[in-house]
This record gives C-alpha cells, structure tokens and sequence, in this order.
C-alpha cells in the first residue's frame, strides 16, 4: 500500500476485518516487519488519540517513530508555491518533504481543513504534497477531507458489537460552538457505504456532505424518524460543506442556542433498538450528546478509541509489507 486515504485502499473489507481480529489476539507477532524501519509521524493539528494509537501501532510492529509536531519547534512552513518568503513563514514546504522523508520510510500526516478555500482543501493541496514529493508511503491522519484511521477503527468497533447481520447504522449531526471539518463525517459515510450495513444519515438542511463520499446514501431530515429501530448511533458535527452554496462552505449555519435539541439524549436514543452510541472524541458533552447516554451502558466511545492502535496497526503492517 503506497497510500491510506479511501476505503479502496484497504481492499476487501472482509479480508481486513478478519486481519483486524488477528492483530487484536497477538499484536506483537509481527515485530520483524519493522526492524530498522522509521515512521514519521507529522501534526499540523492537535491530536490525542491518533498521535499515541498510531504510535502504539508501529511500536507493536517494532518500528522506529519521530513525532514532530510541526507547530511546536519546527520552521513556520509556507505551503504555497510562488510567494515572497518575507513574512514569518522561514521554510517553504517543497525542502521540508524531502528532507523529512530522507529520515523515514512511511510517513503519517495530519493537516486539517484551513476553511481558506473549498477547492484547496477539497483538492487536499498539503496531503498530495507529501504523496507527490516524499517519495514514501503517505498514510492519512485526518486530511482536509478524510480521516481513514477513524473509520477504519469505527467499522471494527461495529464488527465487533453488533448483533445482526446488516445492522441499522445512523449517522447524525450535532450542534458544535465552532466550524468544524468534514473529514470524520465524509470518511465514516465512506465506509459505512462499503460496509454491509443499513446506512442513515441525518442532519438539518443545508450540511448535505459531498457526494463523493456519501454517494447514494438515505438522508432523513427527521432526527427522529432517522432514529427510529438503529443499532448504532454516530454522532458528530460538521460545518457547511459548501455543496448547494459554496459561499457557505466552513460555516455554522445557525447559532448553536437554536440547535440543541440535535443533541444526542434520552430523547432521540429511545426509539432506537436500543442503539450503541458512538463518537471519534473528542466530544464536547451536552453539546454533541449529553452525559447520561455517553456515560451510559450502550456507549462504545472508549473501546472504538482503543480500535484506533488496531486500525493503524492493520495499516502499517500492510504498508511494511510492500517495502
Ligand atoms: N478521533 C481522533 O482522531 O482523535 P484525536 O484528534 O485526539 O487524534
């Protein structure tokens, strides 16, 4: 694997669940693979769970990891090709990818969405970079646009607790104070689509996500009625994708006061079949679910975390295997 950025890339999803379960009963017995190998691992954004999950990953696999935090101790890097390199900004991205990849063999970034231009971050400018320049694998840590990782580990996370064959997954949005990316939503739709699941989303008018990655998905305006006999709840945020209005591309559309009543409780969760509730954390409590139902028996938001280590495990020992 040369990238990890689409459900594509993984191949047969049933093939990869099943070498989920054999990395979770003995992870360690692929040490060899990663002798004298080194994974960069690169943050343009704050991360808790990919930062130590993706560590613990290619730790287990016996590699070597540099986490550099590119905001903390690193040159203010310039991203945009033909500016006057006056400002505060000393190294310009196009030395700084060959350089960093000249000290590793498989490189992991992360780089959000900048909201600065739908095209640029829809195009995935700062991720394409490192694939076209690093010359090394390029695994994706949340992209603008994608966060692979997370829906990899959510699809296990079901896998592992449902208790039907196609199980009734529903996808919601939920108030948030700031904009936030499309990346976990897109991804999670991404899957969930190749994935043998009964796949809803639902949100309020005007936060459609692009059809590249929902495809043909069922949307229910209704949260209730989206709601009605699911298995799984997934709950998040997301900003205006900027689909019917581009103007409105990384905008909260409405003031979060007006929108609490998306907010995942009591209310919503029981007419589900008694669903599982799941989130990527970090979750902003009362805002995006309240506390009784993340608290709450049927809620899988610490073991879809841990998944993460499995995840990215299944990841990289695919990426070392083609070295
Ligand atoms: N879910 C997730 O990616 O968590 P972090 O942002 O903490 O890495």
């Amino acid at each position: 694997m040369k990238v990890f950025q689409h459900v594509q890339d993984i191949g047969d999803l049933r093939v990869a669940l099943s070498e989920a379960q054999e990395v979770k009963r003995d992870r360690y017995q692929w040490q060899h693979l990663g002798k004298n190998k080194t994974a960069l691992l690169i943050f343009f954004n704050n991360s808790l769970r990919t930062r130590l999950s993706t560590q613990k990953a290619a730790m287990n696999l016996g590699m070597n990891v540099i986490v550099l935090d590119v905001n903390q101790g690193a040159w203010k890097l310039e991203t945009e090709r033909g500016v006057v390199m006056d400002g505060d900004k000393s190294e310009h991205l196009l030395e700084a990818i060959p350089v960093m990849a000249s000290y590793c063999d498989v490189i992991g970034v992360r780089s959000f969405a900048r909201f600065e231009s739908r095209e640029d971050d829809y195009e995935e400018k700062i991720l394409n970079q490192f694939i076209r320049y690093s010359g090394r694998p390029v695994f994706f840590m949340e992209s603008a646009t994608v966060h692979p990782l997370q829906a990899f580990a959510d699809l296990i996370t079901i896998e592992e607790n449902k208790t039907k064959a196609r199980p009734k997954v529903v996808m919601s949005w939920a108030p948030h104070p700031k904009a936030l990316p499309q990346a976990v939503p897109n991804s999670f739709a991404e899957w969930m689509l190749a994935a043998d699941v009964d796949f809803v989303i639902t949100h309020p008018e005007g936060y459609e996500l692009d059809p590249q990655f929902v495809g043909n998905a069922r949307v229910e305006y209704d949260q209730m009625k989206a709601f009605e006999g699911a298995d799984f709840v997934y709950a998040k945020n997301w900003s205006c994708p900027g689909v019917t209005r581009p103007e409105d591309y990384g905008k909260v559309l409405d003031d979060y006061h007006t929108m609490m009543d998306w907010c995942v409780s009591a209310r919503q969760m029981a007419v589900t079949n008694d669903a599982h509730f799941m989130h990527c954390l970090p979750v902003r409590r009362n805002m995006i679910v309240t506390d009784d139902v993340i608290e709450g028996p049927r809620s899988l938001v610490i073991p879809e975390a841990a998944y993460r280590e499995i995840s990215a495990q299944v990841v990289l020992k695919r990426i070392l295997e083609t070295l």
